[in-house]
């Protein structure tokens, strides 16, 4: 009980932005610019795109055909030129783009020059294998650098990217490959992972088996002596990259042209292709990027994403590119070598912006303050958090130990969205544990099921009432999955979280209403990872819950049945977490097993995963009158 009213008075806490930070941000009066915005949405966003290069400009802004949109109609440009070019032919050219640090501290820096060089010659590599506009290319690999040059050079000349988390194993791999019908997978040797070295180019071997499109596999090396590679299917990097000549003209693509496909889980055990494009996206990226983080040129700016993942897409690449941004990416955990691991990063880089998830901080949390206490941390001044709901408390120390007086944007988005769309200003008050308010140009509410405008403090779904240029364009080989978003819930898009409004309007994310699982922030669907369970050969039938975790948020459990004739033991067990790490990944492995005699299943053999989930918190499991046994 004390606990709990400790969480509500930290709650009703508000914190004003100081005056240094009022002094710097480009938007001083959020509520005014808010109104204009809405008022006029295609003006706001027009007025956005205007600030970027066009090829040639739009004569529409929005072609809005109910749940189909179109922005910057007959306009063409290409991401990189305003990632890269803009920027190259500016003082910027010499201007640190990139900074890349390892696990044990090493360091590869790139210019803006340097970093369009990389891109030229690698997209000049990929047109000698015949790669063209349209054509789809699978990018497995570890944070480094390679990684973002791959995805720019796809876009540069058209080619589609669709990156997949290197921490995904083969078969989670190979659907992902065989969706996108990729013709090109690149990959590296190895990743690194506290001090571990992680072997990625036997899981493409493993995946490929199964993968008939794909026609060339370009290898990063990072060990030496370099690992054997099977000519002439099989490239090394830089071999690949060394004779290209380091210009390429960027393709201009039609506004509307895919970008890149990126796996996301949902409801079913299939993962979803999310499309972005090349117009809309670059407008929401860029936008969101530079206000809420009120990025200026002598910023440094720190994500500690992995772009396997769309915060990586959108806030280390392509955001903070088009901004002209100093980008500092680092690989590895922030407890290795120790758990100053990004408080020692942020002195050495002088950090100004670090955005980080509620995951992380409460891991850090767990060490206590002596260790950011160890490291100078006065050159920050904007912080945010992403990716699940952050709790009062770790707001609170994460805004402590960084100096009490930086404001934390707690950005809500998701994959389909592309940009962030719920989210402080840095001149907006914030409360502890709420995303705040609507970001410019975003119309946002809590409704019930029927699209019915909830009032304060009554629960209900998150929704957007407008089309948005970051949004996804559609899911790919699937539009009737992507309807499902727009046909939830009538003349909205239903965003799948519960959600409730405060009395000033400010939106307090709970979780997911579907049943999507955040382990750590990463996004995971629970029927995967039940026929991952399922394909073990003692697994009869499976359920799986997220049940409320106090480091990563929540964690899975698993109940299942076995086949007639097996037993439960410890080895069992261990055997069936191996398949769940060896079909999807370790990320998706339950932290619990449970071995149970039935599921509680509807007449038509539904599994009802929210008594399953009731029972296991003692709540109250609802209306179960359709329960079969
Ligand atoms: C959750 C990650 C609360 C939410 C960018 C959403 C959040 C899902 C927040 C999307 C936040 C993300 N507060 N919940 N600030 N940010 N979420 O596609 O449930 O990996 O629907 O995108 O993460 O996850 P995704």
């Amino acid at each position: 009980m004390g606990d709990k009213i400790e969480t509500l008075l930290k709650e009703s806490r508000t914190y004003h932005p100081t005056a240094k930070t009022k002094a710097a941000a480009y938007i001083q009066d959020y509520e005014a610019e808010y109104k204009k915005s809405i008022a006029d949405p295609e003006g706001f966003w027009s007025g956005m795109a205007k600030q970027l290069e066009w090829f040639t400009p739009w004569h529409t802004v929005l072609e809005w055909n109910y749940p189909w949109a179109k922005w910057f109609v007959g306009a063409t440009c290409n991401i990189t030129y305003n990632c890269l070019d803009r920027h190259v032919r500016t003082w910027r050219k010499n201007k640190v783009a990139l900074i890349w640090v390892g696990e044990n501290d090493q360091e590869r820096v790139f210019t803006y020059g340097e970093l369009a060089r990389q891109v030229n010659r690698c997209a000049n590599a990929l047109k000698q294998l015949g790669l063209r506009k349209g054509d789809r290319v699978t990018i497995y690999l570890p944070k480094i650098p390679e990684q973002v040059v791959a995805m720019l050079a796809c876009a540069r000349i058209g080619v589609v990217h669709s990156v997949v988390y290197s921490g995904f194993s083969a078969p989670a791999l190979a659907s992902r490959v065989n969706d996108a019908e990729a013709r090109l997978v690149i990959t590296a040797d190895v990743g690194y992972d506290r001090g571990k070295t992680i072997p990625l180019k036997p899981v493409v071997d493993e995946a490929l088996s199964h993968c008939p499109s794909v026609e060339h596999v370009v290898v990063v090396r990072r060990q030496s002596p370099g690992w054997e590679l099977a000519a002439p299917k099989e490239i090394d990097w830089t071999d690949w990259l060394h004779s290209q000549p380091a210009a390429c003209e960027a393709e201009q693509l039609d506004a509307e042209t895919p970008l890149y496909i990126l796996y996301t889980s949902g409801t079913t055990g299939k993962p979803k292709g999310v499309v972005h494009v090349h117009g809309g996206y670059m407008v929401g990226t860029y936008a969101t990027t530079k206000y809420v983080f009120d990025l200026k040129d002598d910023d440094v700016y720190f994500c500690v994403a992995d772009p396997g993942w769309v915060t990586g897409h959108s806030y280390i690449v392509y955001g903070p590119l088009l901004n002209g941004a100093t980008i500092l990416t680092a690989e590895g955990k922030p407890d290795y070598p120790n758990p100053g691991r990004w408080w020692h990063l942020i002195e050495r880089y002088g950090v100004s912006i670090f955005y980080t998830t509620p995951t992380a901080i409460r891991l850090l949390m767990r060490y206590g303050e002596d260790w950011p206490k160890k490291f100078d941390l006065s050159t920050l001044r904007i912080l945010g958090s992403v990716g699940e709901p952050i709790n009062p408390e770790a707001w609170e120390w994460f805004h402590r130990v960084t100096g009490g007086d930086k404001p934390i944007m707690d950005t809500w988005w998701q994959t389909e969205t592309g940009a962030i769309l719920i989210t402080p200003l840095p001149t907006v008050p914030l409360k502890p544990g709420s995303a705040t308010r609507p970001f410019l140009g975003i119309e946002a509410d809590v409704v019930d099921r029927e699209g019915n405008s909830l009032p304060p403090n009554a629960g209900g779904f998150a929704v957007i009432k407008k089309p948005w240029p970051s949004m996804m364009r559609t899911i790919y080989k699937d539009p009737e999955r992507y309807k499902v978003y727009w046909n939830t819930i009538p003349n909205c898009y239903t965003a799948g979280d519960v959600c409730h409004k405060d009395a000033d309007g400010y939106m307090w994310f709970m979780g997911r209403a579907d049943d999507v699982i955040k382990v750590a922030g990463n996004r995971l669907g629970t029927a995967e990872v039940e026929s991952a369970l399922v394909s073990h050969p003692a697994v009869a039938e499976a359920a799986v819950i997220g049940k409320p975790h106090k480091t990563v948020g929540e964690s899975i459990k698993a109940f299942i049945i076995l086949k007639q004739g097996q037993t439960e033991s410890p080895e069992l067990i261990q055997s069936i977490k191996d398949q769940v790490k060896a079909e999807l990944g370790k990320i998706a492995v339950p932290s619990e097993i449970d071995i149970v005699p039935s599921l509680p299943k509807t007449r038509s053999g539904k599994i009802m995963r929210r008594v399953l989930k009731a029972k296991e918190l003692g709540q109250d499991p609802g209306d179960i009158s359709t329960i079969e046994e």
